[in-house]
């Protein structure tokens, strides 16, 4: 299932219709627990949309960067949004993602890229702007979403939550694998920082910060796979289908 998204405020007459017992799940928690690969092996399970909200906030990033704007300069920031086209095609697999028509799937996912979209992620401007692109494709339902905030804020009342934690080492090492640099003990250790920094940053802000829904499932994926915290997963949505 695909569908293109305009950056905000533009409805998608596409939606297909609800369906009674198509849910809206959610899936919130910090870098590295393993929330986009499981999202998206849920979401193949169910036959379901994926929808990864972190691309939106690392496509801002990616505009930011690129324009040479400082990330903590919250009205320069702010002032870049409305000459900001971002548009994501959410599917099973990796979405491909677009600002201003460029292709930035692939530049979105750099180290740099991750710091400054959890910098820009704590500008109110940013986090209104980026909402109603987010609600808009939930009122499709049949939807598993992925982020920070998508059971506290985005859909809190969606049907389904969970909160993924794991151990900072586990994430680490799962990070440094995805780095393709897994024996590297430099690059180990700046991931490990990176991880650090952007954990309390996201934890701490004053707007839609990390914590679980108090509705959530919370998950320890430190000594699960992937699979097996799927399978968890769908043991709790068997009982609401
Ligand atoms: O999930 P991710 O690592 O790709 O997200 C990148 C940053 O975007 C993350 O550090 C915080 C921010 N983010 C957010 O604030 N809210 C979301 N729903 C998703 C991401």
């Amino acid at each position: 299932m695909t569908r293109t998204i305009i950056h905000s405020q533009q409805a998608d007459a596409s939606d297909p219709p609800s369906s009674e017992r198509r849910l809206i799940v959610t899936i919130d928690g910090p870098a590295g627990a393993g929330k986009s690969t499981v999202a998206k092996r849920l979401a193949q399970r169910l036959g379901y949309l994926y929808l990864e909200t972190g691309a939106l906030y690392r496509a801002v990033a990616w505009k930011v960067a690129t324009s040479g704007v400082s990330p903590s300069d919250q009205q320069g920031v702010a002032s870049l949004l409305p000459v900001t086209r971002i548009t994501m095609e959410p599917g099973g697999v990796e979405a491909r993602v677009l600002v201003d028509g460029k292709d930035v799937s692939g530049e979105i996912r750099a180290p740099e890229i991750s710091r400054i979209a959890s910098i820009v992620s704590a500008i109110p401007a940013v986090r209104e702007w980026l909402l109603p692109l987010q609600r808009q494709l939930g009122s499709a339902r049949g939807l598993v979403a992925e982020g920070r905030d998508l059971g506290t804020r985005i859909f809190p009342g969606a049907d389904v939550k969970f909160f993924l934690e794991a151990d900072v080492e586990v994430r680490t090492a799962r990070r440094a694998l995805e780095l393709k640099a897994a024996g590297d003990a430099a690059v180990l250790e700046q991931t490990r920082e990176a991880i650090r920094a952007r954990d309390a940053r996201d934890r701490s802000r004053d707007l839609a910060p990390l914590v679980p829904a108090p509705d959530a499932s919370v998950i320890d994926t430190s000594a699960l796979d992937a699979d097996q915290v799927v399978d968890r997963m769908m043991a709790v949505i068997a009982k609401k289908l």
